[in-house]
Formats: structure tokens, C-alpha cells, sequence
């Protein structure tokens, strides 16, 4: 199930984005936080995404011929920066659904991204009502301050499918 457009909006309502001089956006799926992401962002930003599924790199080329979509995990997101002449970007919009990974993959995955985080840049992502009562997800939780100096809970999306929330993590 697609995210719906409130949640959309609380996980791109960010100053971090609004200033960033270059945004990624990890896990897009359908493109439900891309549109809001291009509406955001500052005209110059450099925006790309990474999306592990190729049927959905397809569809998102087609819908946003502007953007750089890449098909391939968010475990190589430097190689899509680097192409770009860029290290590091200053915000990270991400859809992955990490209550679903194992330890292993959760922390290769935050690693990875929080490589190429710009220090004061920041990640969100969401997590579902419940997500962190579950043992992945309790995990996931728990980890974030390992990988990030700051990181707040937003209030619940009730109108989402299921109920979901945003966690604002910066480095
Ligand atoms: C729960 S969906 C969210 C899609 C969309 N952001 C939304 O909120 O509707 C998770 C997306 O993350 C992608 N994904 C999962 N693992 C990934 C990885 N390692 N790298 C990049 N994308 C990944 C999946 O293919 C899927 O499209």
C-alpha cells in the first residue's frame, strides 16, 4: 500500500530538505514521497533515488523524466553520489521498510547512509504503529542513536495505511 499523501507531507516537512544542496531519496517505491520532495526542495538542489525494485525505477523514469532514479540498493548510494561529483548530501527522505530487515542488513543499510550524510544532515523515515513493539522494529529503534547524535519521533498519521509516524534523525 502506497504511503498516503498526509504522511507525504509530514516526512518532507523538514528545513533540512528545504535548504539542502543535494537530497536522496531512498526506497521512493511508487513515487509517494517524490512528488512532495520536488515541491520542497530549492530549485538547484541535485535530487536522485535509489529504489531496489526495477518495475518501480521503470514507472518513476516515466512519471518524472527531470529526476535521477537508479536502479540498485541504498547500500550503494555513494557510487549515484559520486557519479554527481558529490561525497555526501544534506538529506536523506527514505521508504525502506526497515521493520522488515534483519540486524545484519538494518545496520550494513544505516552505515551505508549515514556514510554519505553531510555532519548536521539528517535522515527521516517511518515506521508503522506497532512496528516498534515488534523485535525488528524495537531493534531499529534502539539503534538510531548509535548511528545519530539526535533523533525525535513525530506524531501518528492515523489516516495512513496502517498508522504510521516519522523518525527525524540527525547526524
Ligand atoms: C514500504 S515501501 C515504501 C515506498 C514509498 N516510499 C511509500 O512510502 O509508499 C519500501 C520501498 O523500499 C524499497 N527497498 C527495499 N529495500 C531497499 C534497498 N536496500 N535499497 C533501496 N530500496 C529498497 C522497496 O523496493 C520498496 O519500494
Amino acid at each position: 500500500m502506497p504511503s498516503s499523501r498526509r504522511l507525504a507531507r509530514l516526512i518532507t516537512d523538514t528545513p533540512h530538505l528545504r535548504q539542502a544542496s543535494a537530497v536522496v531519496e531512498i526506497g521512493p517505491g511508487t513515487g509517494a514521497f517524490t512528488t512532495s520532495i520536488l515541491e520542497q526542495k530549492r530549485p538547484d538542489a541535485l535530487f536522485l533515488a535509489v529504489e531496489l525494485n526495477g518495475t518501480f525505477v521503470q514507472m518513476l523514469k516515466h512519471r518524472h523524466p527531470g529526476v535521477e532514479f537508479y536502479h540498485d540498493s541504498a547500500a550503494h548510494v555513494q557510487t549515484y553520489l559520486r557519479k554527481h561529483g558529490r561525497e555526501t548530501c544534506d538529506c536523506i527522505i527514505c521508504g525502506m521498510p526497515w521493520g522488515i530487515f534483519d540486524e545484519t542488513l538494518q545496520r550494513s543499510l544505516l552505515a551505508a547512509i549515514c556514510d554519505v550524510l553531510e555532519p548536521g544532515g539528517e535522515i527521516s523515515t517511518f515506521a508503522y504503529l506497532g512496528g516498534p513493539w515488534l523485535k525488528p522494529g524495537r531493534r531499529f529503534k534502539r539503534m538510531l542513536p548509535e548511528y545519530f547524535s539526535k533523533v525525535t519521533v513525530s506524531r501518528m498519521i492515523w489516516m495512513n495505511m496502517p498508522p504510521a509516524f516519522v523518525y527525524r534523525c540527525v547526524k
